[in-house]
């Protein structure tokens, strides 16, 4: 692994370390930027992803946040203080032990001052720390003692992220409401490849403003199906597919931070729940048409991202089948379209109807199938995905095809928590426009700068 930089680069001389609050902001003349005035503290933790904090530190300050940069020891070792404070134009701590700073018990002002904590890249040792609630550093003390909301974008090993400890750690942080982006997967420092990339700097920014900015989806129930279905041949086999469940859970996840109400219908995935999501599991597909229609009448958009399966057996036996030396054939009965009777009971009496939105997964003429399936299925919007060697499938990244009647986007590709805001926003949009008065409409950019803080 290289290092940026080995050694440690003490704080220049003259660089005033009280961190008051602030109470006039640097970019109050810029209202508009999506992270106009937000006090933001950059924990960088160690690892060699630590060098793409500093572009980090440039597009936080360009979306208009003001950034103070904390360093574990151990990220000192690969980027220098020095870098950090150019590049915020803000003094940089790492050490609990500053006579200066704390003799104003700085880390205490800096908690204080911190509206938002990023820790970008968090490796797997900072995670467990915080997890475990440890204060034994700079960085995880000020994480202690704020009350500001805490994103991480994790950067390690992919067998380090994947460790049962790390998805554990995860885990509680999730569930005690820290924005966890990314990571993204592909080729590693290390020469290996998989989940563990820090997400690129644009991307933390963008989620980062979605988190902070107006809830667009306030007030609005939403129901998404995620994963695959199993239809079960006998007690030990079943017909499955590839769904991972990801795209599903990135669209339940980011609803709910864009202030929907969120019910999520999981197929059989090992996927943590999203927080402020309710979770109903599910295996087959003749369950997840039950649990949707369930919760289709209180349900305002309907989010089929599940990849459910068309067909099941005929039977499922009772006892595992035996080998009888011949070929064995095996009559499907085909399953219930989900989507196509959800979007059946889309009319509501003194609301706004259902917003129905499918996906389509395809693995040629991806737009062609896609149109079909938006007429036929009667849907207001379809997301359009290639499936099929590495793609759609299975992945931390995805690439849309939104169709809708009358219009469509492409979304280039990018993690799926990133493409599921960019959905939800084109949905926002296409519910405010069908409906006026049916439910919150977007913001004005005005309101976009008002602090929001989940
Ligand atoms: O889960 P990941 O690993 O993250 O992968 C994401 C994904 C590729 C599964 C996802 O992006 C996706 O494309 N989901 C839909 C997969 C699918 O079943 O597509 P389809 O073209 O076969 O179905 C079209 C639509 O009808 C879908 O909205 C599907 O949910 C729905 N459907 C299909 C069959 C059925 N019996 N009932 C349904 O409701």
């Amino acid at each position: 692994m290289c290092r940026a930089r080995v050694a440690a680069e003490p704080a220049p001389a003259g660089i005033p370390v009280s961190y008051r609050p602030s109470t006039a902001s640097v970019n109050s003349h810029m209202p508009d930027l999506p992270l106009a005035n937000l006090r933001v503290l950059l924990g960088v933790s160690g690892g060699i992803a630590a060098y793409k904090a500093a572009e980090l530190t440039r597009r936080l300050r360009d979306a208009g946040a003001e950034v103070r940069v904390v360093l574990t020891e151990n990220a000192a070792r690969f980027v220098t203080p020095l870098t950090f404070q150019a590049l915020s134009g803000n003094p940089v701590r790492s050490g609990l032990w500053d006579d200066a700073a704390e003799a104003a018990m700085g880390h205490i002002e800096l908690a204080r001052w911190a509206e938002r904590i990023v820790l970008a890249p968090a490796s797997a040792d900072l995670i467990a720390r915080l997890a475990h609630g440890l204060a034994n550093d700079l960085l995880s003390t000020i994480c202690l003692a704020s009350a500001a909301p805490v994103a991480l974008a994790p950067a390690m090993n992919q067998q380090m992220w994947a460790h049962a400890a790390t998805q554990a750690n995860v885990e509680t942080l999730r569930k005690r409401g820290v924005a966890v982006l990314g990571p993204a997967s592909g080729g590693q420092a290390c020469g290996e490849f998989g989940a563990g990339r820090l997400l690129e700097a644009e991307s933390i920014v963008q989620e980062l403003a979605q988190l902070h900015g107006p809830k667009p989806l306030a007030g609005c129930r939403v129901l998404v199906s995620a994963g695959p279905t199993f239809e079960d041949i006998d007690p030990v086999r079943y017909l499955g597919n590839r769904s991972s469940g990801r795209m599903g859970f990135a669209i339940a996840q980011a609803a709910a931070e864009q202030g929907a109400t969120v019910e999520l219908i999981a197929g059989p995935v090992h996927l943590p729940t999203p927080p402020h999501v309710t979770r109903v599991d599910v295996r087959s597909a003749r369950d997840m048409r039950a649990a949707v229609m369930e919760r289709i009448e209180h349900s305002d958009v309907f989010v089929s991202a599940a990849a459910v399966g068309d067909y099941r057996p005929g039977e499922t036996a009772a006892h595992k089948l035996k080998k009888h030396g011949s070929a064995l054939t095996l009559t499907l009965t085909e399953n219930p379209d989900i989507i196509a009777e959800a979007a059946a009971h889309r009319a509501r009496a003194g609301r706004a109807p259902l917003f129905v939105v499918g996906f389509a997964a395809e693995t040629r003429d991806v737009e062609k199938y896609a149109r079909d399936k938006l007429a036929r299925k009667n849907l207001d919007l379809i997301a359009a995905n290639q499936v099929g060697g590495g793609l759609g499938f299975d992945a931390c990244e995805n690439e849309l095809l939104l169709l809708w009647p009358g219009g469509s986007e492409r979304l280039a590709r990018a993690d799926k928590g990133v493409l599921a805001h960019a959905l939800l926003e084109r949905i926002a949009a296409l519910r405010a426009k069908l409906a006026p008065a049916s439910g919150p409409r977007p913001r004005s950019a005005k309101n976009a700068a008002r602090r929001s803080r989940r």
